[in-house]
């Protein structure tokens, strides 16, 4: 499973949001290539776990840090962290929505969200960018949605902060792409983690729900390869399919979905 990935990007990858679902997957999948890992989130506990496991089952290295990403100034404090470490590959992942009618959020949470899913993820890249241009060689990923493919009435902000992080994947692969640095937007459809809870959504989604190793192994096979990638045949096929219908369609069957979800988990 090691395919010199420390040699081609860097020897360590910076994880957001690894205590849990998607960004502990990354953090497993890093590892078994060869990469140490710096961990990142808000739960200490969750941390200290994932890097145990890191250390019995994959043998690398891992650094913690427990930081809040949606508060202001928290990525110096992360860069202080990290100090002389070599970012080889940074993953932008930590993230959470909430479904319901714009309105009733609160105020907080909605720039909580706005902070964490575009505001963390923009200053990150800006932060460790320039250490791989000097080295000519490393990668990003951008953690988008299938909900950035559409607007998502009930899913509002959500929704547009996943646009943000599509565009900027998209955007930053096409200026870097020739320094040698890989940028990728991976864009998951339902999958099976703690982000439905936390969004208030009550939806299974049942068989077809992914698993987050099959999204992660699937951002780790198209880095380099694509400026974007959506998990999924069927996430794909109704990502491409929205473009042929009317608007108006488009956002009453989104926004009938959302709702659903969010009052009767159908
Ligand atoms: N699951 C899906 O169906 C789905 C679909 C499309 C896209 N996505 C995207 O995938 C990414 C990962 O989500 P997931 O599904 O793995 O959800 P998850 O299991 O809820 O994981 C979210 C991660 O973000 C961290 N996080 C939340 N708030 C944070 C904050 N303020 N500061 C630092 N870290 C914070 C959480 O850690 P702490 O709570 O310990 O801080 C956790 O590690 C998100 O960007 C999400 O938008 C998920």
């Amino acid at each position: 499973m090691k395919n010199n990935w420390d040699t081609k990007y860097g020897k360590w990858a910076l994880v957001t949001g690894a205590s849990s679902g998607l960004g502990t997957e990354f953090a497993y999948q890093l590892a078994q290539k060869g990469l140490d890992i710096i961990l990142i989130a808000r739960r200490k506990e969750r941390l200290e776990e994932v890097a145990e496991s890191i250390d019995n089952n994959y043998g690398r290295e891992t650094q913690i840090i427990v930081q809040d990403l949606s508060l202001q100034d928290s990525v110096e404090m992360v860069k202080s962290a990290v100090g002389e470490r070599e970012v080889g590959i940074l993953i932008n992942n930590a993230g959470f929505g909430l479904v319901g009618q714009f309105h009733t959020f609160e105020n907080s949470r909605v720039s909580e969200m706005v902070k964490l899913n575009c505001v963390a993820p923009a200053e990150l890249a800006h932060a460790f960018l320039p250490q791989m241009i000097e080295r000519g060689k490393g990668a990003i990923i951008f953690v988008a949605s299938t909900a950035a493919y559409q607007a998502t009435p009930y899913f509002s902000v959500y929704g547009a902060t996943k646009v943000f992080n599509l565009f900027m994947g998209e955007s930053l692969w096409e200026e870097y792409r020739k320094e040698g640095i890989d940028v990728l937007s991976l864009s998951p459809g339902y999958t099976e983690t703690e982000f439905h809870q936390v969004a208030g959504n009550k939806g299974s989604y049942g068989a077809g729900a992914a698993q987050s190793h099959e999204v992660v192994a699937t951002a780790l096979v198209n880095l380099g390869k694509v400026p974007s990638v959506i998990h999924g045949k069927w996430n794909r096929f109704l990502a491409f399919s929205q473009k042929f219908f009317p608007k108006k369609f488009v956002l009453s069957t989104t926004g009938k979905m959302m709702k659903n979800m969010r009052d009767t988990g159908n």
